[in-house]
């Protein structure tokens, strides 16, 4: 059966869909999963709770092959690798991007090893990494130590390192940011996002930039990103060592592309904030029962925070004198899926009745 034109974009992936941006050429091997093309949902509930004739748009990293934002930069950092004939890749993670690291690498039949926190990664994460067949090493430490090791053993002919210090990755995920003003015709007025390793901050300013300097867009966003109150360094503007956080994917430290965050931050007028605990898993709920979009606690932060920019006096950036009809983006990061210990809980709650249509009509409350 022939695909139309359109069709064949939806599947073939960010490197194919935006070359002339990437650092590819003809003789680079593509690696790819159909990464990319994911959903900008507006959102008409997220509009009304922020008022003032605004509208509010989820971009859903969550529909990417290995349910988040990571296999955007993995499509380019394992093309590259393969053009340099590497044997593995390595990375240390909060979850994410070994998942993606190891699909990719199973794609690309090389192998993927991963450095990770014990103990803190997401229960679907580590699935995913087992699955498709990554070598797997835990220690003792976070996710910054796991970094630190990580970028000791170095990037070598055999061996690349393809966290988000590998500018690779960067590349791949700027995209994101091509594909929003793709679908609006322009960047938004202010886009916010979670921020952990501080990397996918990084990837959208370039992006927007990119688009900007070649006129597909006439502004950047106000960036506005979100750390969890536990492990919020660039808030607080020193380093956390012992960074706590039930968004076990933004526990970090010590972020790798701190001063490109401060960068983005402050050449568009945005703004860093923190998010408790508390106010991203009601935003996680929030989301999930109020527009059907059910996403991991990590990217529950862009939506926590765009409620604390509506709602709190103490929020880094004030909602309430925004322009009438501002254009927001509230990038989601990960699928909820993966990180289900959250929800459990209410699932322990759920006890059988007696198979009659009377128990069940009960049970319903009817
Ligand atoms: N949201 C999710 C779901 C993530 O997995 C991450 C990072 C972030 C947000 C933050 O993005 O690091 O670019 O600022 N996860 C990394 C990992 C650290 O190892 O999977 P960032």
């Amino acid at each position: 059966m022939q695909c139309t034109t359109s069709e064949l974009r939806q599947s073939r992936g960010v490197i194919e869909s935006y070359r002339e941006f990437l650092p590819v050429s003809d003789s680079t091997p593509i690696v790819s999963l159909g990464e990319g093309n994911t959903t900008l949902i507006y959102c008409p509930q997220l509009s009304k709770r922020v008022g003032r004739g605004c509208e509010v748009f989820v971009k859903n990293e969550g529909v990417n092959p290995t349910g988040s934002f990571k296999d955007r930069g993995m499509t380019v950092a394992v093309s590259k690798a393969m053009e340099r004939a590497a044997s593995a890749i390595i990375c240390a993670s909060t979850g994410n991007t070994s998942a993606s690291a190891a699909a990719y690498a199973a794609r690309a039949g090389i192998l993927c090893i991963v450095i990770l926190p014990t103990g803190k990664i997401a229960t679907g994460k580590l699935l995913q990494a087992f699955a498709y067949g990554a070598k797997m090493v835990a220690i003792d430490g976070n996710f910054d130590d796991a970094l630190g090791i990580v970028r000791e053993l170095g990037d070598s002919h055999e061996f690349v390192i393809v966290n988000s210090i590998n500018p690779d990755r960067i590349a791949g995920q700027k995209t994101a940011a091509f594909e929003i003003v793709d679908v609006l015709g322009d960047a938004p007025d202010f886009h916010l996002l979670p921020v952990g390793n501080a990397g996918n901050i990084t990837a959208y300013r370039a992006g927007y930039r990119e688009y900007q300097a070649h006129q597909k867009s006439t502004k950047v966003p106000a960036m506005i990103g979100f750390q969890a109150a536990g492990a919020a360094p660039i808030y607080y503007n020193r380093i956390v060592e012992k960074p706590e956080t039930i968004a076990s994917a933004i526990r970090i430290g010590n972020p790798a592309s701190w001063k490109q965050a401060c960068a983005a931050i402050a050449e568009s007028h945005g703004a860093i904030d923190f998010v408790s605990d508390q106010e991203i898993l009601a935003a996680q709920s929030w989301l999930a029962k109020h527009e059907g979009i059910f996403v991991e606690p990590a990217s529950a932060a862009s939506i926590a925070g765009l409620f604390k920019c509506c709602d709190s006096n103490e929020a880094a950036y004030a909602f309430q004198n925004i322009p009438e009809a501002s254009r927001i983006v509230c990038t989601v990061t990960g699928h909820g899926l993966k990180d289900p210990d959250a929800i459990t809980q209410a699932m322990k709650e759920l006890k059988p009745v007696a198979a009659t249509v009377n128990d069940v009509r009960h049970a319903i409350g009817l």
